[in-house]
C-alpha cells in the first residue's frame, strides 16, 4: 500500500497562463496548490498555431515544481498521453544549480526505465523517431519555504520536445492527436503528472541506472484543452532551444549508475490497449 497515494490523486490541477518573462512564452498551465513543502506541481505549454487542424509532433513545455527544502529536492515529471504505463514519460530534477532531464518508459506501475532501452536508442523507427528534448532555460532556486512563500525552493525548465506525441518501444506504439477529432466538440490531451519528495540518489546519471523512488507528492491525469494552447510565435520560439539537456554533464559510465536498484517486482508485458482504458480519468 502507498501511503497517501488517495490524497495525492485527489489534488485538482488549476488552469492560469503563466508568462515567461525573459522569453515572453505565455504558456496555457495546469498546477496544484503548494502548502509547507508539498505539492506545487506547474506543467505548462504551447503548440504550433495549426495544431487543432493538423497533429502537432512536438510543443515547447514548462515544468516548474516546489522542493520540500534546499537538500529534499525532489522530482517531477508528465505522461504524455495520461498513463504511467506504456507513454513516454519525462522526468526532471535540480542537480548541480541546472535541471537535468530523462525519458523514461515501462509497461506497467514499476519503476521506469530508460525510454528507448539500455542505450536509449532501441525501439524507434522512421514513423515513430525517437524523442528529442532541447532547453531554452532551467533556473533553480533553493531558498527556504516560509509560510508566507511556501514554494519558494522550487527547480523550473523550459524546453522543446519533438517527436513528443508518439512513440514506440518494442511492439507498443501510440499517437495523440492534438487535431480536432470528427464528433468533438474540442480538441482535448489527456496528460499525467507526478512530483517526488525526493530527488535520484546518483543525480548525474540520466540513464538505465538512475535510481529515484515513488510520486509521493502527488500524481493523476486531467484533460489539457487544446483550444487556448496555440500561438503564433511558436516558431520563433524554438529558436530559443539551444542548450544539450543536462548540459551534456550526465554521467552514465560512473560506477554509482552501474549499481540498479532491483525492481520492485518483475516487469510484466505491455498492457493491451482496452486494458488501459481501465484506468480512471478524473477532469
Ligand atoms: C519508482 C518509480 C515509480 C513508481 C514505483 C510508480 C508507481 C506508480 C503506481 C503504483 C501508480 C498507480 C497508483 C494508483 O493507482 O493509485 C502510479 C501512477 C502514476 N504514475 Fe508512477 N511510479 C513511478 C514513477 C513515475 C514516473 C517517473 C512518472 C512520470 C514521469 C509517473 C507517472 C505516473 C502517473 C501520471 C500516474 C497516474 C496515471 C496512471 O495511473 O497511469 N510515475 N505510479
Amino acid at each position: 500500500m502507498l501511503a497517501g497515494s488517495a490524497a495525492a490523486q485527489d489534488l485538482t490541477l488549476s488552469l492560469s497562463i503563466y508568462t515567461d518573462a525573459k522569453t515572453g512564452i505565455n504558456f496555457t498551465n495546469w498546477g496544484t496548490p503548494g502548502a509547507n513543502g508539498a505539492g506545487a506541481f506547474n506543467f505548462g505549454f504551447v503548440l504550433p498555431p495549426d495544431a487543432l487542424q493538423k497533429d502537432a509532433t512536438e510543443y515547447i513545455g514548462r515544468l516548474q515544481c516546489q522542493s520540500s527544502n534546499a537538500s529534499t529536492t525532489g522530482w517531477c515529471g508528465i505522461a504524455h498521453g495520461g498513463h504511467m504505463p506504456s507513454d513516454l514519460l519525462l522526468m526532471v530534477w535540480p542537480y548541480n544549480g541546472h535541471v537535468y532531464t530523462s525519458f523514461r518508459f515501462v509497461g506497467d506501475y514499476f519503476k521506469p526505465s530508460l525510454f528507448g532501452g539500455e542505450t536509449g536508442s532501441n525501439g524507434t523507427s522512421a514513423a515513430f523517431p525517437a524523442p528529442v528534448l532541447s532547453v531554452i532555460s532551467t533556473a533553480v532556486s533553493t531558498a527556504a519555504n516560509t509560510t508566507a512563500n511556501a514554494s519558494s525552493s522550487f527547480y523550473e525548465i523550459i524546453y522543446r520536445c519533438q517527436n513528443c506525441w508518439s512513440w514506440q518501444q518494442g511492439s507498443y506504439n501510440e499517437s495523440v492527436h492534438t487535431a480536432l477529432q470528427p464528433g468533438d466538440a474540442e480538441s482535448v490531451l489527456v496528460l499525467g503528472w507526478a512530483q517526488a519528495t525526493k530527488g535520484p540518489t546518483n543525480p548525474a546519471c540520466t540513464g538505465n541506472g538512475l535510481n529515484f523512488g515513488f510520486h509521493d507528492s502527488g500524481y493523476g491525469q486531467w484533460g489539457a484543452s487544446l483550444s487556448n494552447a496555440t500561438r503564433t510565435g511558436y516558431e520563433a520560439w524554438t529558436k530559443l532551444a539551444t542548450q544539450v539537456p543536462n548540459l551534456g554533464g550526465s554521467n552514465d559510465t560512473a560506477a554509482s549508475c552501474q549499481a540498479k536498484a532491483a525492481p520492485s517486482a518483475a516487469p510484466s508485458a505491455v498492457p493491451t490497449a482496452a486494458a488501459r482504458r481501465t484506468v480512471k480519468v478524473d477532469w
